[in-house]
């Protein structure tokens, strides 16, 4: 089985060019590789789904995701409006995202975790931060399932050098002590800095996606785009994990 890992769409409401790119474009040029791929079983998506939070641009994500015959898996990221998407939840007006706590995929079981922080409703804090009670939930569930185990969240939680620094997880080392206790945890996939990055920590793979829209380098200009959107494809095969990134 493969799964996807695509992240920071920034779907825009009104279709609008941001940072010189258009997201919207890029997120069909991203689905038309998808719908080729063969064995794809899922897509998660790491958060940033939106790029202003408003009710038109979750509608016109999800019509442009249903294009694919797979589930879409996703956390919020710091543009997204916890208060809109729930309000569509309720609606039933969102089909293709689906925001739940879990799932099993080819007997992994993926942990969606919330790494956003709101300071007054709707309004997020660019730098992420992930509750005790989270903490306490993955920590309990990593020890009760037999199988391996994959956590997704927006935020990274290793630094990779320059100014995205400062918007990673704060609370990262509470959380990697955690994850370093429990060797079926083997991947955490973030989002967020719009730029890809991995690194091996006691066994476990933590990956950051590159974002289907906007680009940075985390070397260079603070929201310099570079133009090099791309997502992430995983083979699962029995307990190997092996990742291709595709550029778009
Ligand atoms: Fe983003």
């Amino acid at each position: 089985m493969r799964f996807a890992h695509i992240s920071d769409l920034h779907i825009d409401s009104c279709k609008q060019v941001i940072y010189g790119v258009n997201p919207c474009k890029n997120l069909e040029k991203a689905l038309a590789i998808l719908s080729g791929l063969e064995d794809l079983g899922a897509v998660i998506l790491s958060g940033d789904i939106s790029n202003d939070g408003k009710e038109a641009s979750y509608l016109l994500a999800d019509a442009m995701l249903s294009e694919l015959s797979v589930p879409v898996y996703c956390v919020m990221g710091n543009h997204d409006n916890r208060v809109v998407v729930k309000r569509l939840l309720e609606e039933n007006k969102l089909t293709t995202m689906h925001f739940v706590k879990e799932t099993v995929l080819a007997g992994y079981k993926f942990q969606f975790l919330n790494t956003v922080k709101e300071v007054s409703p709707g309004e997020n804090m660019s730098r992420g931060f992930i509750s005790r009670e989270d903490i306490e939930r993955v920590d309990l569930d990593a020890r009760l399932f037999s199988g391996n185990c994959i956590l997704v969240m927006h935020h990274p939680a290793f630094e990779v050098g320059g100014w995205m620094d400062a918007r990673i997880l704060m609370n990262r080392e509470e959380f990697k002590s955690m994850v370093s206790g429990h060797p079926n945890i083997v991947a955490v996939l973030a989002g967020h800095n719009h730029c890809p990055s991995e690194l091996t920590v006691a066994g476990c793979f933590y990956s950051i996606a590159p974002s289907v829209s906007t680009t940075f380098d985390s070397r260079g200009d603070r929201f310099q785009e570079i133009y090099r959107p791309a997502f992430d494809v995983y083979t699962i095969m029995g307990k190997s994990l092996s990742k291709d990134t595709l550029p778009i």
